[in-house]
């Protein structure tokens, strides 16, 4: 198990369009806090896989890619989000749902995701770290301060993961998507390592019929409780 760091940590864990990346990107804006989006790190390792022509079954060449990858996070001058891999900016290519399945694939593998264990933990940094993915508080952070798991009910996840995916210009079928979805949360729920799963001393928050507001304000409601922040 990782020993404790003196940064102050808050997981969010949660499956496919829970709102984790939503609501943890609004929460550590909040605080000041870094922002790990662990789910682009298995999406950049499939992409990056894919480009440099690796067999989809190659483990070690994603493993080793891993590891060796260039990424950089920032943002362009109005604010969008950039995800930079060698130097070019894959924002948009990581985020189709063909992405996101391939993200599942690599990350059933225990090499690509001990690979990855390094490079999210490096994310811990002063003032604190606001970290999202499935395995946040189970495995990459077990001594997080306040861990958060939060779901909704799965056609409002597919109906957000839809909305998400056309304002970004994708014209995908709402029931494909939602097969796809189930599909991605069916591999990541049942894989052997580090499967998605609520940590025992995780708070559930379920987000159905909520906005993204209301969740943000439990958050940092718990957050404040633990004295993390005023
Ligand atoms: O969160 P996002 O949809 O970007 O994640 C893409 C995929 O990456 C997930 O479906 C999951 O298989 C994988 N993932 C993971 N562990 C994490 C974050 C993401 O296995 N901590």
């Amino acid at each position: 198990m990782a020993a404790p760091s003196d940064c102050p940590i808050v997981t969010i864990d949660g499956p496919s369009g829970s709102g984790k990346g939503t609501i943890s990107r609004a929460v550590a804006q909040k605080v000041g806090w870094h922002l790990l989006d662990s789910g682009a790190l298995y999406r950049l390792v499939a992409f990056a896989g894919a480009r440099a022509g690796l067999a989809p079954e190659d483990t070690q060449g994603h493993a080793r890619l891993a590891t060796a990858m260039d990424v950089r996070f920032g943002a362009d001058a109005a604010g969008s989000e950039r995800v930079l891999l060698d130097g070019q900016d894959v924002g948009r290519e990581i985020r189709t749902e063909t992405a996101g399945q391939g993200a599942s694939r690599v990350a059933a593998w225990p090499e690509v995701r001990a690979a990855l264990l390094r490079r999210q933990r490096a994310f811990a940094t002063a003032p604190g770290l606001v970290a999202d993915g499935r395995d946040m508080g189970t495995v990459v952070f077990p001594h997080a301060l306040l861990k958060i798991f939060l779901t909704a009910a799965p056609e409002e996840r597919a109906l957000r993961r839809h909305k998400q995916l056309k304002d970004k210009g994708s014209d995908v079928s709402l029931a494909g998507l939602s097969r796809e979805i189930a599909e991605r949360d069916l591999r990541d729920e049942t894989r052997q390592v580090a499967p998605l799963k609520a940590a025992s001393d995780a708070c559930v928050i379920d987000s159905t019929g909520l906005g993204v507001g209301a969740v943000v304000q439990r958050v940092l409601e718990l957050g404040a409780a633990r004295r993390l922040w005023p």
